[in-house]
């Protein structure tokens, strides 16, 4: 039995954006941008000795983890921004977000740590990915190498001139995730969070959790909201192509899209999943500047939407997506991989990523209920692909809140941390809900949740690589940094810096 990953689309997907020539606007990149890093310009990055094992408290092992580490801007007593890496295949770099642009305003030091067992952060070099060797990918170590290099920067990169500062940590999807877990379980460290997009619902197991279903019914419905007569077309399609898996048509599905090697029956709801999980990619992927990437100018989805329109038939609509996104230019060979999810080319480091998900963020990505424009499939359990690939078992919803108190009241009270959601971005359904939050909180501390109306996942995040991006994106943005100026000055009674 084959396993399937799905992808939430990593912030890597940045890198690959296209900075547009002459961008005039007070938020255009600096020119000499590099379209694609895979190393840091602004400054370069650089190498932190840390710790394999971080629960060995003598003869430590190390290894050496790449950071980025920026104080042009930095004044005594500023805060410390620092990103917090995710299952990139690359190193993320600051100039790519838009915290990098408040460090003149906040007199604020920047810093990238990317996370361990991705991009050049290998544990054991080459031979990180055996199951052995894969066994220091903890939460408890990803989040105790984070706390490290904070305190290397507070003593040794700042001279103890940085002991006080307040740390406000930043994380997309996965790494939003992050953000939430080390402000809830390292408060000492970190003062305040920004999780965009992520995850801490719907995690396993799933049988009776209806937010499984929250995903791919919000993809549905966006479809059904915003290109009424495609959506109709793609649900005759997918009732179709339905049929076809369950009839066994391997040579007809091969015809109707373009899979390198078809479902076999017994993959008939891991396929039928993963292809509505193309068309939440899409939605997650739905920039003008990523548009590029597949071929297309404007914004993906309603150039999609269009050509589903048109397509010749239902089977064609649906083919519409899945060929933008699975034969797009860095996927393209001519048939794509269904298990591995076109999503996951696009800069997602699969082993370490399937493993993690396996040993603790094992969120469940997405069943599809009845009544969407989708196939209807049956609850997604990792358990046995968990034990098949890696021989462990994911623990549980409760074992894991038990441990991390990623539970709806403790978000509910801690201070200091933003929750920001895209109104495009179907992964908004598995992250914390509005209805969690004060409507209109008094202290300065309350946990918020901003949402920009035409964002996708984890945008806020990124700079404005377009100059143009909607305007309810670049509120958002400005709404952040306002947010983090009044923790700053809650905790101080002035902005003095
Ligand atoms: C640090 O980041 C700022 C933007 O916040 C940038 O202007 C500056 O060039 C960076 N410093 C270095 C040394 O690259
Ligand atoms: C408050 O200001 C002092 C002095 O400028 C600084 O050392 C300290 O880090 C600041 N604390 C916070 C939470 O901003
Ligand atoms: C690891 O693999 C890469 C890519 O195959 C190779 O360039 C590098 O030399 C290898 N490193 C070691 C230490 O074997
Ligand atoms: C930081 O500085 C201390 C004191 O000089 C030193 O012992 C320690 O090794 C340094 N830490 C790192 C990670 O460089
Ligand atoms: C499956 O293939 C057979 C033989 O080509 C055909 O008769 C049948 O209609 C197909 N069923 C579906 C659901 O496509
Ligand atoms: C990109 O789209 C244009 C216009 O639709 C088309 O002419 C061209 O062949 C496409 N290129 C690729 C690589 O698909
Ligand atoms: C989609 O089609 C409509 C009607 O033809 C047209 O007005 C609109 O500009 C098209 N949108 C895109 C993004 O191609
Ligand atoms: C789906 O797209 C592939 C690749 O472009 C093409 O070969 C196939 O004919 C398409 N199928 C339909 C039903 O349009
Ligand atoms: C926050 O909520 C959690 C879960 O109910 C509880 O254990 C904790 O004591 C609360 N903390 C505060 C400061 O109220």
């Amino acid at each position: 039995m084959r396993s399937t990953f799905l992808s939430l689309l990593s912030l890597s997907v940045f890198a690959y954006a296209a900075v547009p020539s002459g961008t005039t606007s007070a938020s255009a990149p600096p020119s000499s941008t590099p379209t694609k890093t895979s190393t840091c310009s602004f400054p370069p990055e650089q190498l932190f000795d840390q710790s394999i094992d971080h629960s060995v408290t003598s003869d430590k092992a190390t290894f050496s983890q790449r950071v980025q580490v920026n104080n042009t801007h930095y004044k005594p007593g500023g805060p410390l921004f620092i990103l917090q890496g995710d299952e990139s295949s690359d190193m993320l770099c600051s100039e790519q977000f838009e915290f990098a642009r408040w460090a003149p305003e906040f007199g604020a030091a920047l810093m990238v740590i990317e996370h361990r067992y991705f991009g050049k952060s290998q544990p054991f070099g080459n031979n990180s990915y055996t199951n052995e060797n894969l066994r220091f990918l903890t939460l408890d170590n990803v989040m105790s190498d984070t706390v490290a290099v904070v305190d290397w920067w507070r003593t040794n990169v700042t001279n103890g001139n940085g002991k006080n500062s307040p740390v406000i940590v930043f994380g997309g999807s996965y790494g939003g995730s992050l953000a939430t877990f080390l402000r809830i379980n390292h408060p000492d460290t970190f003062f305040g969070a920004v999780a965009s997009a992520g995850p801490v619902r719907a995690f396993l197991p799933v049988t009776d959790d209806p937010d499984r279903f929250n995903r791919y019914g919000l993809v549905s419905q966006y479809w059904l909201d915003h290109a009424p007569e495609a959506a109709a077309k793609v649900r005759d399609g997918f009732k179709q192509l339905q049929e076809m898996v369950d009839a066994g048509n391997s040579t007809e599905i091969a015809q109707a899209i373009a899979v390198c090697d078809p479902p076999k029956k017994e993959e008939r709801d891991a396929f039928l999943r993963d292809m509505a999980g193309i068309f939440g990619l899409l939605l997650q992927a739905n920039t003008q500047y990523i548009a590029p990437l597949f071929n297309i100018t404007g914004f993906p989805f309603d150039v999609i939407a269009n050509r589903t329109l048109t397509a010749p038939s239902p089977l064609a609509a649906v083919n519409e997506t899945i060929n933008a996104f699975c034969l797009s230019s860095i996927t393209t060979k001519g048939c794509f991989d269904w298990s591995l999810q076109c999503g996951d080319s696009i800069g997602v480091q699969e082993t370490p990523f399937a493993y993690l998900k396996c040993s603790y963020f094992n969120f469940d990505q997405g069943d599809v209920a009845p009544g969407t424009i989708f196939a209807p499939t049956a609850p997604y359990d990792s358990t046995s692909s968990c034990q098949q690939t890696f021989n462990i078992t994911p623990p549980t919803r409760t074992e894991l809140v038990a441990k991390y108190h990623f539970d709806e009241a403790t978000i509910r009270n801690t201070t200091r941390v933003i929750y920001s959601q895209g109104g495009v971005d179907p992964v908004r359904g598995i992250a914390p809900d509005q209805s969690w939050f004060e409507i209109a909180p008094t202290d300065p501390n309350a946990p918020r949740y901003v949402y920009a109306d035409y964002a996708t996942h984890t945008q806020d995040l990124a700079i404005s690589f377009s100059g143009n991006d909607d305007p309810s994106l670049l509120r958002v943005r400005d709404q952040e940094k306002n947010i983090i100026k009044g923790w700053l000055r809650s905790a101080n009674g002035t902005l003095n810096y």
